[in-house]
């Protein structure tokens, strides 16, 4: 990595390895990701994307290493810390109450933030904060049209764009998704790409996509993985033609 990736970076994971037994499900991983770009690690399933973001949030610590966000040597910080200094991942569907309508759903995730946001104001402030914090999670996830709507009437892809909306209410400076379209039919991952496309520019992206069309339209830099190592970096223009990347990536039989 040169000095002024590093000097930029919001994200630093320098030499990270993750070992499960005697698998490497990462190898001496380093990534160097820019305050307010957007990128997707790409990779064949298995090639340790999902673990990769486990060390990120802090839910797995990696056997050797270390990551730094935002100035700050978090390699041996829980997931709670993480999120306090700006982490965010999609929340899993189950956190949703189904009988509860999309707008109450993301006003209790907005409560759910354990009063670090709200607890300078006064009451009619907070109340203020909060109207618009739920406001604008909703519109960003494009669900302002059903936000009057029980949540048990939704569609799966709108409640996986409900998910987006939770994860922002905690104002992100780092959105970590784990394949977003995954299960979605052709019309929703048009919508949900939409939603990522249309996210606050402020927010530093990570995008884990097995779809590689859909993933290379919405970053600007990525990451293939394979064998839990870092097979290239590159633009999105580059890594289509890439041939390394087309053999790995693209269902060739690999012999190891
Ligand atoms: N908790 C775990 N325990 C044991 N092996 C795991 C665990 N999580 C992932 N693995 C293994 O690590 C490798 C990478 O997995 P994963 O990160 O989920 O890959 P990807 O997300 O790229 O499909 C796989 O071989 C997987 O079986
Ligand atoms: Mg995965």
């Amino acid at each position: 990595m040169s000095k002024e990736a590093v000097t930029d970076s919001i994200l630093i994971l320098d030499n990270v390895s993750v070992t499960f037994g005697a698998l490497k499900a990462n190898d001496g991983v380093n990534l160097a990701v820019k305050a307010g770009s957007r990128r997707a690690i790409i990779g064949p399933n298995g090639a340790g994307k999902t673990t990769l973001f486990n060390a990120i949030a802090g839910v797995i610590m990696p056997s050797s290493g270390t990551v730094r966000f935002d100035g700050t040597d978090m390699t041996r910080l829980p997931t709670h810390r993480r999120a306090a200094l700006g982490i965010a991942r999609t929340f899993q569907i189950t956190n949703l109450f189904p009988q509860l309508t999309v707008e109450e759903n993301v006003r209790l995730a907005v409560r759910g933030l354990s009063g670090r946001k709200f607890s300078l104001f006064g009451q009619g402030a907070a109340n203020a904060e909060e109207a618009q914090l739920v406001d604008e999670a909703i519109a960003n996830a494009h669900l302002t049209h059903r936000r009057q709507e029980l949540t048990r009437t939704l569609s799966y892809g709108e409640q996986r764009q409900m998910e987006m909306a939770l994860a922002l209410v905690q104002k992100p400076k780092l959105l970590l998704l784990d394949e977003p379209a995954a299960g979605l039919s052709p019309a929703e991952r048009v919508r949900m790409a939409d939603v990522i496309n249309g996210l606050p520019r402020n927010i530093t992206l990570i995008l884990i996509e097995h779809d590689m069309d859909l993933a290379l339209g919405l970053v600007d830099y990525v990451s293939c993985l394979h064998h839990g190592k870092i097979l290239t970096e590159d633009t999105p223009d580059n890594i289509r033609t890439n041939e390394r990347v087309q053999e790995v990536y693209l269902g060739k039989p690999h012999h190891a």
